[in-house]
């Protein structure tokens, strides 16, 4: 019998090694009590979050808790059934109206993760003889969508437009042409230059897919995201999101003003074949999408932890990966995988935790420290955020 996990021998001696030193293994961290968006007891200690993309800090808003609380005794726990049967309870056409009136937008359709929300979409949008030209630092969630759909896969350099419009030209004359692309980048935090992205893929007669998983709610005026803020919103086919980031619970979606949109709530097997979010999970999506559309002084505030705290981890001498802050992101970037489970480790004993990032995940063979900062975060949290950090860079001897 040929061992069918034989092939992650080699994963398995790599985590052995790293955990013989005595090393907190960083992948399986337990919360042990959540006090807030910022702040959670692991290990029984104290813990500044920075590495949980609630970046809008509504896990704990009153009304949207209380909004759960309500839908649970109206509802019940669970729906037990898909969207095209039992179900679709009111909760769930409110909460795409919701999204509806957030990106201005005619369709919406929730899934029950952004995972499934890429895997459904663009797994029917492009079949076997379509092509989708993607960024090739896309999600796994994108990746994955591409192969249950069986399309032709085309990827170009990470957000290069000159690879993009190549790509677009080499495609077959009249194949059908789909355009991937990711708002904010989250390995290193970095947005796409989207306006002349869906330009040229406009120009190539492709249609145009963003992933604004990590931009919703912050990015942009009304925070529909990248697209938004470089003006191009309407010139985008669908947009792709999350409810686990921003919106502080769970799900996913897709919106788009596609004539014939509706009709893919028949045709994707992965809304179709899956039961649909509990009622008070939509509850708690819906509440917090309505509070998100008056979120003004909140992300005002949020660019102003990520500036600091760019700006404070540079002064520190840490490289980091990007010039300058332009999401909520921010990639501490890390000599090795070791140097970085060690650095991982002295900030959790300082009472930080950030979110250790590691290939295949992360682009170019990097090892990253991820922090995604909160609107919930005091600039006296990023002070002491900044001196955690130049504790154990330096117990560590990642910066002199
Ligand atoms: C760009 C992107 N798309 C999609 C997803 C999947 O979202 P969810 O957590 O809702 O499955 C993620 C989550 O990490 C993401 O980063």
């Amino acid at each position: 019998m040929t061992d069918l996990f034989s092939k992650f021998d080699p994963l398995i001696e790599q985590r052995e090694t790293l955990l013989s030193t005595g090393l907190t293994d960083p992948f399986n961290l337990v919360m042990e009590r959540v006090e807030s968006p910022t702040v959670a007891i692991c290990n029984g200690r104290r813990t500044i979050l920075l590495g949980t993309y609630n970046y809008m800090g509504m896990t704990f808003d009153p009304d949207v808790i209380a909004a759960g609380k309500q839908a649970l005794d109206d509802y019940g726990s669970g729906t037990t059934g898909s969207r095209v049967l039992n179900g679709t309870y009111a909760g769930h056409k409110a909460c795409e109206e919701a999204l509806k009136t957030f990106y201005a937008m005619d369709h919406a359709m929730v899934f029950a993760t952004g995972y499934q929300a890429n895997l459904g979409i663009i797994s029917t949008l492009a079949g076997k003889d379509d092509y989708i030209v993607l960024d090739i630092d896309s999600h796994a969630s994108i990746y994955d969508g591409c192969a249950l759909g069986n399309a032709n896969i085309v990827p170009f350099r990470h957000n290069d437009v000159d690879a993009l419009e190549k790509r677009l030209r080499r495609i077959p004359e009249g194949a059908g042409k789909l355009v991937v692309l990711e708002g904010v980048y989250s390995m290193l935090g970095d947005i796409a230059p989207l306006k002349e992205m869906v330009a040229v893929s406009k120009a190539a007669g492709a249609m145009v897919l963003v992933d604004e998983a990590h931009s919703m709610g912050f990015i942009g005026e009304n925070g529909r995201g990248v697209a938004e803020a470089q003006g191009v919103i309407d010139d985008v086919d669908f947009i792709i999101g999350t409810f686990s980031k921003s919106v502080g619970t769970v799900g996913g979606f897709c919106v788009s003003n596609h004539p014939k949109f509706e009709i893919l709530r028949l045709v994707c097997r992965p809304y179709v074949f899956t039961a649909s979010l509990p009622p008070s999970v939509v509850a708690t999506a819906a509440t917090s999408i309505a509070k998100l559309m008056t979120g003004a002084d909140k992300r005002a505030h949020l660019w102003q932890n990520s500036q600091k705290l760019h700006a404070g981890l540079k002064a520190l001498g840490f490289t980091l990966g990007t010039e300058t802050p332009q999401s909520a992101i921010i990639a501490v970037i890390m000599p090795n995988l070791e140097q970085g489970a060690l650095m991982w480790e002295a900030l959790l004993k300082e009472g930080l935790y950030v979110n250790l990032a590691r290939p295949p995940a992360t682009p170019a063979n990097m090892t990253l420290l991820r922090c995604s900062l909160c609107a919930e975060h005091t600039a006296a949290q990023v002070d002491q955020i900044l001196g955690m950090f130049e504790a154990a860079g330096r117990a560590t001897g990642i910066i002199d």
